[in-house]
């Protein structure tokens, strides 16, 4: 059992993920020129479908009052990021990415960290000496969507064999398991990392109290965290899952798609050999 196991917390990673998300992005600039009637619609459809609801099942002022408090212990754990990007991100990224033709794509979730060190086409993905899991070799390319090589860069995280992500849970080297691939002209690229594990959302703060009360599960399957950018093309944001995995019928975040799903090759060897490239497509601007 790794020291992440013993000393990993809700709180640390929700205050990690609220930091993250703060620090990276300007949410508000990108909406500013909104019209008051857009915010106005969607405020009032929210509220509307809350009202609906309370009417509906009679919620009652224990119900009530016990869902202020969950909202308010949300906020308190830094978990606003985990609840919406598990239960609310999969049908944010539908509407996105309805009209692509290219490589589907799948939820960011909360533990993306920009700038993850630089290593190429051919590289292994920064890990620690003798890191557990499965030996993997990941082949692939970009292309645009008319089948065209790109330059272009895919940038790769993922938890550990015991589930955990680094700058998310303790005792992890700073980028263990992400990186950044650069292609050159012909859109190749060689990764070589761990299969990481299945692993469930934190169980121990507001998320987890949902779940325990509701009686469903916090399990995500394993899976690769991708985001492929090339010049002139939508950026596409994916995850990639292993066949076999009991949660890729019952994902807590809802985020799995047939097409995302590897082919591993067992090797004599015991590693896995993948073979997935992405097709993007090209940027209306
Ligand atoms: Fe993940």
């Amino acid at each position: 059992m790794s020291t992440a196991d013993e000393t990993a917390t809700a709180a640390a990673s929700g205050a990690a993920a609220t930091e993250r998300f703060h620090h990276d992005k300007s949410p508000y600039d990108a909406v500013k020129d909104t019209p008051k009637e857009r915010v106005d619609l969607l405020a009032r459809a929210v509220l509307d479908a809350i009202h609906e609801t309370i009417r509906k099942h009679e919620v009652t002022y224990d119900e009530y009052n016990a869902l202020k408090a969950w909202l308010i212990q949300v906020g308190a754990d830094g978990e606003w990021p985990l609840f919406l990007d598990v239960w609310v991100e999969h049908v944010v990224e539908d509407v996105a990415t309805a009209d692509r033709q290219g490589s589907k794509g799948s939820i960011e979730g909360p533990y993306y960290v920009p700038d993850a060190p630089e290593r190429g086409a051919d590289a292994d993905l920064p890990m620690r000496d003798g890191e557990q899991g499965t030996p993997l070799l990941w082949e692939g390319g970009i292309t645009s969507t008319d089948g065209t090589p790109l330059a272009g860069t895919v940038e790769l995280w993922h938890a550990d064999a015991d589930g955990y992500y680094s700058q998310f849970a303790p005792g992890i080297p700073e980028w263990n398991l992400r990186g950044t691939f650069t292609t050159g002209p012909d859109g190749k690229f060689r990764i070589r990392t761990i299969q990481p594990a299945p692993y469930q959302i934190p169980t121990d703060g507001a998320c987890g109290r949902l779940i325990s009360a509701a009686g469903w599960h916090a399990w995500r399957p394993a899976h690769l965290h991708v985001k492929v950018s090339a010049p002139g093309h939508e950026q596409l944001i994916a995850q990639l899952y292993f066949p076999g995995d009991p949660h890729n019928d019952d994902d807590i975040a809802s985020a799995v798609k047939p097409e995302l799903i590897l082919s591993p090759v067992v090797q004599d060897d015991g590693s896995a050999r993948i073979d997935y490239g992405f097709a993007l497509d090209r940027r209306e601007d």
